[in-house]
């Protein structure tokens, strides 16, 4: 692994939209089965398809919500309009726009353009070092994993994140689990987002953000995303899901599939029940085991997760937060984790970015102990609610002295 498959990557990517996946061939393995999104030809381009995926399922959710909106506006008119008769029953809002040629085509020139600068970042000693299970920290180099230095995004005039400043040292055989809390809109997408190299959020306007003493170029290996919309290509089965990025890779079938079970059953999942079955078969909470497990099947020393928990339902909200501990205790990567829950952001650990308002700024850096049991039970010890207690004063301190412009 390492070095090798990287080069391997980056070799291949050449190879012309729509060819056959690295390993696959000499296998006597069927084409990729057409849909969306299926077939990118390495590691950068899976990420930015599944960023593209991503935005897509958001767009679609958009479009389902503005119309359920528009139509229920429209039924309460009409009903406005005949007093004294009932408003018709709510029917099942329109099915959600199905993506367009062209979408997907815009989002595949995008992925190309991803993977000639995955390409690039695979040839720096940081990517190199961290391809596979040999990802020790100890190898690193350089002491911070992610440095941001005074990083500010602009969207024309609007600033969405302004002079964002951080570091993460990298602790040998110990990652850093780094929870973002603050309100909607501040700035906490587009933060992990120029960790992953995923445009439009990809580059700063202006600053630097490094990751592992590197700049950041692109997607690279080294960094995996989890969604917070249980991105997961739909013509593929779990199995072959959770082995994705492995296939980018170029690892052949037998391997890439019995890794991937053995990681189907990590991430809480059965082998046996769900391996076979396609995404809109699962629940929200198994469809997000299966992208947890397709990014840390990889092993990346860096995992950004965008509010993943934030759909479910509290009880298998903290099973999950349960399963994460202990995947991450076990292979150390430094994970961001962006949450609405304080209870979540300090039951993680170990520190938490406080964010201000639009334009987002780090308005404070809080450590909080490491989980030493299940989330359940550490919820109901005193000391873990008073701190929950103390942030959310914190918080709503900072957010008011912000406000006032101190
Ligand atoms: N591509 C874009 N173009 C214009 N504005 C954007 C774009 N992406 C994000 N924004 C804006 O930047 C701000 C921060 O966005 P985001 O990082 O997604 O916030 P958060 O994740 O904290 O909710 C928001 O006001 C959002 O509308
Ligand atoms: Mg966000």
């Amino acid at each position: 692994m390492g070095a090798t498959d990287d080069d391997q990557a980056a070799d291949e990517a050449g190879v012309p939209a729509g060819a056959a996946a690295p390993g696959g061939p000499q296998e006597g393995e069927p084409p990729a089965r057409p849909g969306r999104a299926s077939g990118p030809r390495d590691e950068a381009e899976a990420l930015a398809a599944l960023a593209a995926l991503e935005r897509e399922i958001s767009a679609e959710k958009k479009t389902a919500t503005a119309a359920a909106a528009q139509k229920k506006a429209a039924s309460e008119a009409a009903a406005d309009a005949r007093p004294g008769a009932a408003a018709s029953p709510e029917v099942a809002g329109p099915a959600p726009a199905a993506p367009t040629a062209s979408a997907a085509g815009t989002e595949r020139a995008g992925t190309e353009r991803a993977g000639k600068a995955e390409a690039q970042a695979a040839a720096t000693p940081a990517a190199r070092a961290t391809g596979g299970k040999a990802a020790a920290p100890a190898a690193a180099p350089h002491p911070y994993i992610v440095e941001f230095d005074k990083v500010t995004k602009t969207y024309g005039d609007f600033t969405a994140i302004r002079d964002v400043t951080f570091k993460i040292e990298d602790v040998p055989n110990r990652g850093e689990m780094v929870s973002i809390l603050g309100p909607s809109g501040c700035g906490k997408s587009t933060v992990i987002r120029l960790i992953a190299g995923l445009a439009p959020q990809f580059p700063a306007t202006r600053g630097t953000v490094l990751c592992a003493g590197e700049p950041v170029r692109g997607p690279g290996p080294d960094r995996g995303m989890v969604f917070q919309d249980y991105t997961s290509f739909d013509n593929r089965s779990v199995l072959d899901n959770v082995a994705f990025g492995l296939e980018c890779r170029g690892v052949g079938r037998r391997e890439r599939h019995d890794r991937a079970r053995h990681w189907i059953q990590k991430v809480g999942l059965s082998v046996k029940s769900d391996a076979d079955k396609l995404p809109h078969e699962l629940s929200g909470g198994m469809r997000q085991r299966v992208a947890i497990a397709r990014t840390l099947i990889l092993e990346p020393r860096v995992i950004l997760m965008d509010e993943p928990f934030g759909a479910l339902d509290p009880p298998t909200r903290t099973r999950m937060q349960d399963n994460l501990v202990a995947l991450w205790r076990e292979q150390s990567p430094t994970v961001f984790f962006i949450t609405h829950s304080v209870e979540e952001a300090v039951y993680l650990g170990d520190t938490i970015f406080i964010f201000s308002g639009s334009p987002g700024t780090i308005l404070k850096e809080v450590r909080t102990p490491p989980p030493t049991k299940p989330s359940l039970e550490m919820q109901r010890d005193p000391e873990f609610r008073d701190m929950v207690f103390e942030i959310r004063a914190l918080i709503e301190k900072l957010e008011s002295s912000s406000r006032a412009g101190d």
